[in-house]
């Protein structure tokens, strides 16, 4: 029997968009940070001038990486929770750009598997740098 798209999609969307607000069509993974010196090598080589103003930047993991597509997307980030108590701090949401993949990284991230690792500064604007890594939740721009 026929049943229209919109009759099927109508309750379970509903939902996620309230389990998931405010970041409506957000996705949830995990992420870690790393440390200077900071290089776009996946994405842009050597070109330091491809780094935002804002110095806000992550490298992707396997999961966004995308085959270098990823590279200059940008996400709104947010810290859900932790294994540590209290390192999320409540209400932030940054937008970070991915320069990099986290094969190319010169220093070693926070840690491994990560969704998104993103820069020491970026980071430590969602989360306490006690913690390795946080689940966070994330949306493309
Ligand atoms: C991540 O993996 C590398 C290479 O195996 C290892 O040297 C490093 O200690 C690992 N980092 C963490 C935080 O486990």
């Amino acid at each position: 029997m026929y049943r229209s798209p919109k009759a099927q999609g109508l309750i379970p969307y509903a939902s996620l968009i309230l389990l998931l607000s405010p970041l409506s069509l957000a996705d949830v993974g995990t992420g870690a940070y790393y440390n200077p010196p900071y290089l776009p090598t996946e994405c842009y080589g050597t070109d330091t001038s491809q780094f935002p103003a804002n110095n806000l930047f992550a490298a992707a993991g396997e999961g966004i990486w995308d085959n270098g597509a990823s590279c200059g997307r940008e996400y709104l980030v947010r810290c859900l929770s932790a294994a540590a108590p209290n390192a999320c701090i409540d209400g932030q949401t940054i937008q970070v750009m991915i320069v990099d993949y986290v094969d190319g990284l010169n220093s070693s991230p926070s840690q491994n598997g990560t969704t998104m690792i993103l820069s020491s500064n970026a980071f430590a604007m969602i989360a306490d740098q006690s913690a390795a890594e946080i689940n966070i939740e994330f949306q493309q721009v």
